[in-house]
């Protein structure tokens, strides 16, 4: 009788390298290890493929998904200026359902019936897989071996040793990392005590602000809230957000210390830096600001913003709510074209310049010189009518013996 075939999300570490053998023991299954290059950098990922094999996988399998992951997540992500709690650009949150996609994409190549993934049971992530799963595949099982297999830490390393898996176990790294192009994610270690400051050693993709270099000044072209180009040079969505990393990322930008809110009630010590996301955030607001009317800008701000991070952080990247406010975005992002300039040094990107054909604002109206084509004389009747209910209650707090003191004390 053929084995019951399981999908598992494969990052090449120690948890899910041990997770393979785990499985095949306790399940009695056979298990395709699947990989997701969302742009994270660090060990070939061929020579990762060649792990999963070596650690007793049937099939391994690594899905290029780079550009897929900066055109249809971080670019949604930056026209939204999406930032959890105001600060998180969502960088794992984005990607997860992504990993999800191929993971399940997978699972029907090879007749995999359930998915597994190296998760515990206390983080985010876990959620994420889970309930990206039960969107794409709602027939598809799932397990995960460290939350419900019981394979911890210590019964990993043990694991690994007695099995001689070809995975270094001595090297022990105090931190759990999340990384890809959009960001990278540092918890744990010496971190979860809150007035422990990140040491050096914690960073990657930015250099220390304190130890400013020359300021780097840098031209973004947008098209309808996509960046296309920087300093007049056209590039794909991945190329920007790459040489923005590195241009930003030299000048310390986008270091971010936190205690974040998870979905499942902890409130949890998070490092991230984003280089990149972060003064690209920065510059399409700035462009926003003088392209959305008003009242559009004010709603998509205090709305539409914060709801679309709450959900995308909150694992319902496929939910129709979110569906429907990336619509909202898409609409509003018609006229999001235009150049903006920026100074970046010293962790700070500082816009300093901004043009686009489509811009509301109007020299014309703002300008205090002669030749102006605002009405003023139209203001006084205006801030008759627009102050009336100011008015009212303020005779009402008189009446009632509430009015505002205008005595001078010092007198
Ligand atoms: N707290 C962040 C989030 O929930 C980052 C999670 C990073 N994952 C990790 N395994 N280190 O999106």
């Amino acid at each position: 009788m053929t084995k019951k075939r399981i999908v598992l999300a494969y990052s090449g570490g120690l948890d899910t390298s041990v997770a393979i053998g785990w499985m095949k023991e306790k399940l009695d299954v056979e298990v395709i290890a699947v990989s997701v290059d969302c742009g994270q950098g660090g060990e070939d990922l061929q020579v990762i493929r060649q792990r999963a094999l070596d650690c007793g996988a049937v099939e391994a399998y690594v899905a290029d998904a780079k550009d897929e992951f900066a055109n249809d997540y971080c670019m949604p992500a930056l026209r939204t200026n999406g930032l959890y709690e105001g600060k998180y650009p969502l960088v794992s949150a984005l990607s997860r359902p992504l990993i999800s996609k191929h993971l399940v994409m997978a699972a029907k190549q090879f007749g995999a019936t359930t998915m597994a993934h190296g998760c515990t049971g206390k983080g985010n992530d876990q959620v994420r897989f889970e309930v990206s799963f039960t969107s794409l595949a709602p027939d598809l099982d799932c397990v995960s071996p460290i939350r419900d297999l019981s394979l911890q830490r210590d019964v990993s390393i043990a694991y690994a040793e007695e099995h001689h898996l070809p995975i270094e176990t001595t090297k022990h790294n105090p931190f759990s990392i999340d990384q890809n192009v959009w960001g990278r994610a540092i918890e744990t270690g010496f971190l979860e005590d809150l007035w422990n400051a990140p040491t050096k050693d914690v960073y990657n993709y930015t250099d220390d602000p304190a130890f400013a270099g020359i300021p780097d000044e840098v031209v973004i072209s947008f098209e309808k809230g996509i960046p296309v180009a920087i300093d007049g040079v056209k590039m794909t969505p991945l190329q920007v957000i790459q040489e923005m990393n590195r241009r930003a990322g030299a000048q310390g930008i986008g270091r971010i210390d936190m205690v974040e809110d998870r979905l499942v009630g902890i409130k949890s010590r998070e490092i991230y830096e984003a280089p990149g996301a972060i003064a690209l955030i920065t510059a399409h607001q700035a462009l926003e600001e003088l392209t959305l009317e008003r009242l559009q800008l004010r709603y998509k701000r205090q709305q539409v913003e914060p709801t679309w991070s709450d959900l995308v952080y909150e694992a319902q990247w496929n939910s129709p709510l979110k569906k429907s406010l990336d619509a909202f975005v898409d609409f509003t992002q018609e006229y999001v074209t235009g150049e903006i300039r920026m100074v970046m040094h010293a962790g700070r990107a500082v816009v300093d310049g901004r043009r686009s054909e489509a811009s509301l604002y109007d020299f014309k109206l703002a300008t205090y010189d002669s030749g102006d084509t605002y009405n003023q004389a139209a203001a006084r009747g205006f801030i008759e009518i627009y102050g009336m209910q100011s008015r009212l209650a303020a005779a009402r707090d008189v009446r009632f013996g509430k009015g505002i003191e205008l005595a001078a004390s010092h007198l």
